[in-house]
């Protein structure tokens, strides 16, 4: 039996998620965009999860680089999730943003609720996405209140 596309969509933008920028470094070239496809995946060793189009210029990094970092984002950054998610300007990204780098090479974002830096054991064809299996090499979190996402809308949780 086969599955509306509309169908489908509809189904899955009722699952609420928090909001994450994964980004990649190979060499000096570095970039991003917005995830919500992130999920841990064991806790011992650490292991997590992200799924990425493969038509999106993150996916061609992090397959060259094998490193990435999951930025999680926190409730005041929306903006950065909607200019990591737009394919306007694209290549400026980064502008006037101040960043960290992580021990794998990944950009670090400023502000955010937490930080997970992965290099990849296992990277899985699915479909139109792959699968990153990215063993943790460093975290970083704090007590700030996380960005959440919705049928199309930004929400919010606990107090910053
Ligand atoms: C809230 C939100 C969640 C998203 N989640 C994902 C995701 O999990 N995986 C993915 O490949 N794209 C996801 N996208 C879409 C990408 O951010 C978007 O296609 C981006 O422009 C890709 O950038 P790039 O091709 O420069 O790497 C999401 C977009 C939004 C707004």
């Amino acid at each position: 039996m086969s599955v509306a596309s509309e169908d489908f969509k509809r189904a899955l933008s009722a699952w609420a998620t928090g909001v994450t920028i994964v980004t990649s470094r190979s060499g000096d070239r570095i970039h991003g965009m917005t995830v919500s496809a992130f999920n841990e995946v064991s806790l011992d060793p650490p292991l997590v999860l992200v799924c990425a189009d493969k038509s999106s210029n993150t996916h061609a990094l992090i397959a060259e680089s094998g490193v990435f970092a999951v930025n999680v984002l926190s409730r005041d950054q929306e903006a950065l999730s909607n200019r990591f998610a737009s394919k306007k300007d694209e290549d400026r990204r980064f502008e006037g943003l101040e960043t960290d780098t992580a021990a794998t090479g990944a950009p670090l974002l400023r502000g955010t609720v937490a930080a997970i830096d992965c290099r990849v054991v296992a990277a899985h064809d699915s479909g139109d996405h792959v699968i990153y299996v990215g063993s943790v090499e460093a975290v970083f979190s704090t007590d700030r209140a996380p960005l959440l996402y919705c049928r199309g809308a930004y929400g919010g949780m606990g107090a910053d």
